[in-house]
């Protein structure tokens, strides 16, 4: 079963998972990485989940859509939104205090209004 570590605020945490584990649905039922993972909406529209991959990154898929939409840039320094992650070997993950600037928008798209 895969091992998962989480840096956060200093602190590491670690635990061993069930294969196919997200770990923010194991948050929202207040299993590991409850209480220290960050996250909101589990649907990859907040990135308030956004950690970096520290190591395994290499047995992840790439990144979906709604990834590349709300890390932009931060994917390169690799970031990964954990609610769009299912987990199946070892990882290590980092989540910052701060989640991570969501890319600007597309000009044009910013205070725009309907009439
Ligand atoms: S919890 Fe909102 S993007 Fe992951």
């Amino acid at each position: 079963m895969p091992i998962v570590t989480l840096h956060k605020n200093g602190h590491v945490y670690t635990d061993e998972v069930k294969a196919q584990t997200n770990l923010v649905v194991r948050a929202g039922i207040r299993q590991f990485p409850y209480p220290n993972l960050r996250y909101e909406c589990g649907m990859g529209k907040c990135s308030k989940c956004a950690c970096r991959v520290l190591s395994g990154a290499e047995h992840l898929p790439p990144p979906n859509w709604k990834e590349k939409k709300q890390l932009g840039e931060r994917l390169e320094q690799g970031f990964r939104l954990v609610c769009q992650l299912w987990i199946e070997h070892d990882i290590e993950l980092e989540q910052p205090e701060a989640p991570p600037e969501r890319p600007a928008a597309p000009a044009g798209t910013v205070g725009t209004t309907c009439t």
